[in-house]
């Protein structure tokens, strides 16, 4: 038996760096996306970081519950105790409701919901006496926003089911900390994306590093929720004060024509 951090989402551009920081920490690695190719790339890499560190590769579809289960039954027979969940993959479809097809409204429900509800589950059952969870949720989860409705409500629904869940582990060694983002550079659809956002899109702007940076910091301090920078906590502040009316229909009119599908 012996203890691992676990990282789902570790193939994407803030997961990865999630990746690099805890494998400088010393800690061993279940590194999981769908992609085999991409995590024994990843587990390469992450084997030249530090010596003796030991990786496990995941390749799961997290929007199956049956290949959930197959993951962490392998798990189990390795003998993993987990000290660590990560939960950072998601999908970021952008576009009228009316548009979606009944695979894109289950697989992303799934994949940003349901499967960080499921490895928390695996996470607690299997933990070591101390658990650190984080769960990168969005800014868009701040509040509900028009042509990213499905997206922010998911990002939401983390935000109100770890903040539940964080009271019912009260004193029991679990820091759970959600990280909100605002925009950062990772695929090239969103590079693009955030250019053409101009000025809002310069300021909210933080590279993945500086956001992992930060998330790990609140984790350790147990810190409920996270948003990396200052300009992006100002919009989250603002965001709070103003009426919903009035944030409806600038985001409405920001994101109408800027239309992202991600899957
Ligand atoms: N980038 C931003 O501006 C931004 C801002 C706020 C919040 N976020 C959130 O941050 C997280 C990471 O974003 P990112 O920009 O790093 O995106 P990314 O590069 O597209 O990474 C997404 C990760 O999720 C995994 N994934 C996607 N579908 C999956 C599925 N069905 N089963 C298992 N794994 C799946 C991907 O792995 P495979 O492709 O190998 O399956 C990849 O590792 C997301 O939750 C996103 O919502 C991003």
């Amino acid at each position: 038996m012996e203890k691992y951090s676990l990282i789902f989402g570790a193939s994407g551009g803030i997961g990865k760096e999630f990746c690099l920081a805890l494998a400088k920490r010393g800690e061993n690695l279940v590194i999981s996306g769908r992609s085999e190719n991409k995590l024994e790339l990843l587990k390469n890499e992450l084997q030249t970081i530090k010596e003796g560190i030991k990786i496990i590769t995941l390749p799961l579809d997290l929007s199956s519950s049956e290949e959930r289960v197959l993951a962490f039954n392998r798990l189990k027979e390795l003998g993993v105790i987990v000290k660590g969940l990560y939960y950072v993959s998601g999908l970021d479809t952008r576009k009228a409701f009316l548009k979606y097809s009944e695979e894109k409204i289950i697989t992303q429900a799934r994949v940003n919901f349901e499967g960080a509800l499921s490895t928390t589950k695996f996470a607690l059952d299997n933990r070591s006496e101390k658990l650190d969870i984080l769960i990168v949720s969005s800014a868009c989860g701040l509040t509900p926003m028009p042509y990213f409705s499905e997206y922010s409500a998911t990002k939401s629904a983390l935000i109100y089911f770890y903040k539940g869940l964080k009271k019912e582990l009260k004193g029991s060694g679990v820091k759970i900390t959600v990280l909100c983002p605002g925009s950062v550079p990772t695929r090239q659809d969103i590079i693009e994306d955030i250019k053409s956002q101009g000025l809002t899109g310069k300021l909210s702007k933080k590279s993945p590093k500086f956001v992992v940076e930060k998330g790990l910091l609140a984790l350790s301090k147990n810190k409920t929720i996270c948003v990396p920078g200052f300009y992006n906590k100002i919009v989250s502040f603002i965001s709070k004060i103003t009426p919903y009316s009035v944030k409806a229909s600038v985001i409405a009119k920001k994101f109408k024509d800027k239309e992202k599908d991600a899957f």
